[in-house]
């Protein structure tokens, strides 16, 4: 069966700052070949440090940023075979902040119902399918003629879905859709994303720092550092027993008592690489309790066993 997703060998730099010491500006690696695909009705998780790439992976699947080299595929066909507006109905974002994806100066039916109207629905049937929308995601009437900031953190993330949901697409990706929120409505706004994966059998792309709502809610994890998937796998797998060094670091790190912060470095030392000066062989070797000499020349390709790829020479 085709996945809904397909991604293959997916690069992506950003032009790097010119200055200084450097002449010609240094691009920035931000994905270093990554390849992972989501099939239908799956929820696929990524995780990973401040800075490893998930927003940048993110935007491309959204087909906000054009890769370097690479694919990816929606039921087969590339990305950049379709039109925006083709795009734009069928893989739809939840970003972090509702509050900076929303206009302010609208109110929530124009805001629920532009993609509509871009998509030149008729005004009585636009009415109507955002008041269905809205009661979805858990609003009313009430909340139709208000702008965002009339509205609570939750609620604007509620609309940011229906807004999302409204053109009925098949995929979603949501990044870090709650980490702005109160920790009582967070747990809300993840039961209104499963609750609406199995009514609309959707997919989604879920990026989240917290390992445990990760843990409950996703069918299959990919652990990235430094533009590259290290570890992926059946997140129930992955979790129970961590094979990457990385994802070691990660899980003990997570025990730790606050899982409300953001992923900490303890246990791990040292900092990520700079994505200018990418170090060699391994980019994990630097702060790896196991680097071998092997590990500081050669970087390890992605190996599956048992269902579970990681990348690591040991
Ligand atoms: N617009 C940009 N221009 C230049 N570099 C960028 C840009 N956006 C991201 N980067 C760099 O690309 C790398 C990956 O960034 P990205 O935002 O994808 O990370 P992330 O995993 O989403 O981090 P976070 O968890 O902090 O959101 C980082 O080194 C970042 O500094
Ligand atoms: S390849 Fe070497 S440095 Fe990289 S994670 Fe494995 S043991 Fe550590
Ligand atoms: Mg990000």
């Amino acid at each position: 069966m085709t996945p809904l997703l397909e991604i293959e060998d997916l690069v992506c730099r950003y032009p790097g700052r010119r200055g200084g010491f450097f002449r010609h500006a240094r691009p920035i690696h931000a994905i270093n070949g990554v390849s992972l695909s989501v099939g239908e009705g799956e929820v696929v998780a990524l995780v990973g440090e401040s800075g490893c790439g998930k927003s940048t992976l993110a935007r491309a699947m959204l087909g906000l940023l054009k890769p370097a080299a690479g694919a990816i595929r929606l039921d087969g066909t590339p990305l950049a075979a379709m039109t925006r507006r083709e795009l734009a109905r069928r893989i739809l974002p939840v970003f972090q902040d509702p509050y900076s994806s929303l206009n302010p100066s609208k109110t929530v039916e124009s805001i629920v119902g532009l993609p509509l109207r871009l998509n030149r629905v008729p005004a009585e049937e636009r009415r109507r399918i955002v008041r269905a929308m809205l009661m979805r995601v858990g609003l009313s009437e009430r909340h139709l003629a208000r702008r965002p900031h009339q509205l609570s953190g939750g609620q604007r993330q509620r609309v940011a879905i229906a807004r999302a949901l409204i053109m009925e697409p098949k995929l979603v990706v949501c990044d870090e859709p709650t980490s702005s929120l109160d920790v009582s409505v967070q747990a809300q706004i993840l039961n209104l994303l499963m609750q609406l994966r199995r009514e609309l059998r959707l997919s989604y792309v879920l990026i989240s720092h917290n390992l445990a709502v990760v843990e409950r809610l996703a069918d299959r994890v990919a652990i990235m550092y430094f533009g590259r998937i290290v570890e992926e796998g059946p997140a129930a797998a992955v979790f129970a027993r961590p094979r990457h060094p990385y994802t070691q670091a990660l899980r003990s790190a997570a025990l730790s008592p606050d899982p409300d912060q953001p992923l900490p470095s303890a246990g791990l030392g040292g900092e990520v690489p700079d994505p200018a000066a990418p170090p060699s062989g391994c980019a994990f070797h630097p702060r790896c309790p196991h680097a071998m000499d092997r590990c500081r020349v050669e970087t390890p390709d992605l190996r599956e066993v048992n269902g579970i790829a990681v990348a690591c020479h040991l």
